[in-house]
């Protein structure tokens, strides 16, 4: 049996194999940030909107008189419907009347692991060709499950990248940058490393 300390350093090689794995081939290009002034508005692609967070972050859009149109990507759920899921979610947070219906938003079943984010060509050249923003808040809030486990999780991030950078402001945002505190908590190392891998 290795030792804990080959162990540990067994371990770090594969997160860093991994997220390798996941950020290989980026074309290089200069970021750079758009001016709000200069567009009509913007136009953001916002992931996990069923959940806590996504339900304020939608609210908030809803209510930004600079945010235009809003495209509010979610996974499909067999039980029931996107729509009806997203407003009882609305409902429980109690950010209900701020934004049920608003037709700013377009709710849209996707899969973030797929190519083309699982959604027809059409509807995925139009967000392309149309977004300024992409906020990525969709991500499985478990503890418990190990780093290997979130491998879709990071293809998704890989796939949202793929679409920013197609986009002519690829400027990145992400708060974490050393996994040095994430060791030993698959969901920490998994978010921590798809937020540094950029
Ligand atoms: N909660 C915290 O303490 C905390 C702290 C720091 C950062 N964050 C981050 O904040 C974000 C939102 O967290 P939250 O507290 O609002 O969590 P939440 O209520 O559990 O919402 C998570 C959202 O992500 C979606 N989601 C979960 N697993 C998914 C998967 N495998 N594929 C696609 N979508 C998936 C959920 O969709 P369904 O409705 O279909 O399940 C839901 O829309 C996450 O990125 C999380 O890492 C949370």
């Amino acid at each position: 049996m290795p030792s804990p300390n080959v162990q540990r350093e067994d371990h770090i090689r594969h997160l860093f194999d991994t997220l390798a794995r996941y950020s290989a081939g980026f074309p290089r290009k200069q970021p750079r940030f758009p001016s709000r002034n200069q567009g009509p508005g913007d136009v953001i692609l916002v992931t996990g909107t069923t959940g806590g967070l996504g339900c304020n972050i939608l609210s908030q859009l809803c209510l930004d008189p600079r945010v235009k149109r809003i495209y509010a990507l979610n996974r499909a759920s067999i039980a029931e419907g996107l729509t009806e899921r997203q407003s009882k979610a609305l409902k429980k947070r109690g950010v209900l009347e701020d934004c049920l219906g608003d037709p700013k938003y377009q709710l849209v079943e996707a899969c973030l692991s797929e190519p083309l984010l699982g959604i027809n060509a059409q509807l995925y050249t139009e967000i392309c060709n149309r977004i300024t923003h992409i906020i990525h808040n969709a991500w499985p809030v478990n503890l418990w499950k190990p780093f290997d486990k979130f491998e879709d999780s990071l293809q998704g991030v890989r796939n949202l990248i793929d679409l920013a950078l197609v986009r002519k402001y690829p400027a990145m945002s992400a708060p974490e940058e050393s996994l040095s505190d994430s060791l030993g908590v698959g969901y920490a190392e998994a978010n921590t490393g798809a937020e540094m891998s950029p």
